[in-house]
């Protein structure tokens, strides 16, 4: 039976003294059984509300209603009561929230030894590591680097090069043109790069001689996809245009450059080539890294693998830079430009060009 506020007869002290007893036991049971939140305010409001909550019904039925003489005494008992009551509602609100709040900490536990979120670490491609690395090999010898654009003008791509319109050379660039683009004159028409020199015509443009520049980047061409071939690419073209550049620079620049790829033993070989832009031009191969000459699969038995073309520029691409400083009889220059997915094939002895763009992480993840 929940307590409540009795009536006074007796106002002698034992009975007062019984009352209060009664009274506080009353308070501390329900102070204990108080386990929510919810309970602690129904408890609280019980006792203290200040209309018709236990305490002011203590006062009204017991300090109000007692006779003159025993007034003072109860109101000496009513005030312990009320400090009384007041102290089991706060303890009893602090146990609640206190066990509230370990509830919450222990739904919130973190198990620090649990093995963790392994994010996979993202790591360079194959093709771009290989780029930067030849970039780099050239910004050491103090090339700039530049870029282009792949959507080309077919003047940039072919003309300026010294492909003279519907020369059979474009035949060897089988090239993707940009559809719909008849009614403009041949030199305007719009392709996809088929290499990245047409960015030694815009270098030389922007800049005039003395200049040194490397230029990494995407190529197109209409090629059907196989083991060695992809419809796009990538190539690291340079050109370096100076007072005096000779064949030797050329020759010295690019031995450096595969040593530094490849290894400080391999040789170079200057091979008889042509190209329209350059003359004359050369097939650069270096000796077979596998074998170091001797023949074998790689080489193909020969103790050669070829890398890359270039050649002296060709006196007639400067007459097509139309001015800036770039006069066949006093400055000279050499060009070279490399396939990178065939050197990161070679470098890493990889088969099959298409691994490079079918995203597979197991084939990517070797390079992390
Ligand atoms: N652009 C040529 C090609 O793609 C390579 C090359 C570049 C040759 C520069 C000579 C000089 O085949």
């Amino acid at each position: 039976m929940a307590y409540s506020v009795p009536k006074l007869a007796d106002y002698s002290p034992a009975a007062l003294d019984q009352a209060v007893r009664e009274l506080l036991s009353a308070v501390r049971q329900e102070a204990e059984a108080a386990r929510t939140e919810n309970d602690w305010k129904v408890f609280r409001d019980r006792w203290m509300a200040r209309k018709n909550g236990l305490l002011t019904q203590v006062n009204d039925l017991w300090l109000k209603a007692a006779p003159g003489p025993a007034k003072r005494n109860v109101g000496a008992r009513v005030n312990q009561i009320r400090t009384e009551v007041e102290q089991a509602v706060d303890s009893a609100q602090q146990r609640v929230s206190g066990s509230a709040s370990a509830g919450r900490l222990e739904l919130e536990r973190i198990d620090i030894t649990l093995p963790g979120i392994r994010r996979p670490l993202g790591a360079e491609h194959p093709v771009l590591r290989t780029m930067n690395e030849i970039v780099s090999v050239f910004r050491a010898m103090g090339y700039s680097v530049a870029e282009g654009p792949e959507i080309e003008t077919d003047y940039l791509n072919f003309e300026a090069l010294n492909f003279p319109p519907n020369h059979p050379a474009r035949d060897t660039q089988d090239t993707i043109f940009v559809a719909g683009q008849e009614k403009k004159p041949q030199r305007d028409r719009l392709l996809l790069r088929t290499h990245t020199s047409p960015v030694q015509i815009r270098a030389m443009m922007a800049t005039p001689p003395p200049i040194r520049v490397v230029v990494p980047g995407k190529v197109h061409r209409a090629d059907t996809a196989d083991a060695t071939h992809s419809p796009i690419f990538h190539q690291v073209e340079g050109l370096a245009v100076d007072t005096n550049i000779t064949f030797c620079d050329l020759k010295g620049t690019l031995d450096h450059a595969m040593k530094s790829l490849f290894g400080s033993d391999v040789k170079t070989r200057f091979f008889p080539s042509f190209f329209p832009f350059t003359e004359p031009s050369a097939d650069v191969s270096i000796t077979c890294f596998k074998c170091g000459g001797k023949g074998c699969r790689l080489c193909k038995m020969s103790g050669w693998i070829e890398l890359l073309g270039c050649g002296m520029v060709d006196p007639n691409v400067f007459n097509f830079v139309q001015g800036n400083g770039y006069d066949a009889r006093k400055v000279s220059g050499f060009a070279f430009g490399m396939g990178v997915e065939r050197i990161t094939m070679l470098k890493y002895g990889i088969d099959d060009i298409q691994l490079f763009y079918q995203g597979d992480v197991r084939f990517l993840e070797q390079f992390a």
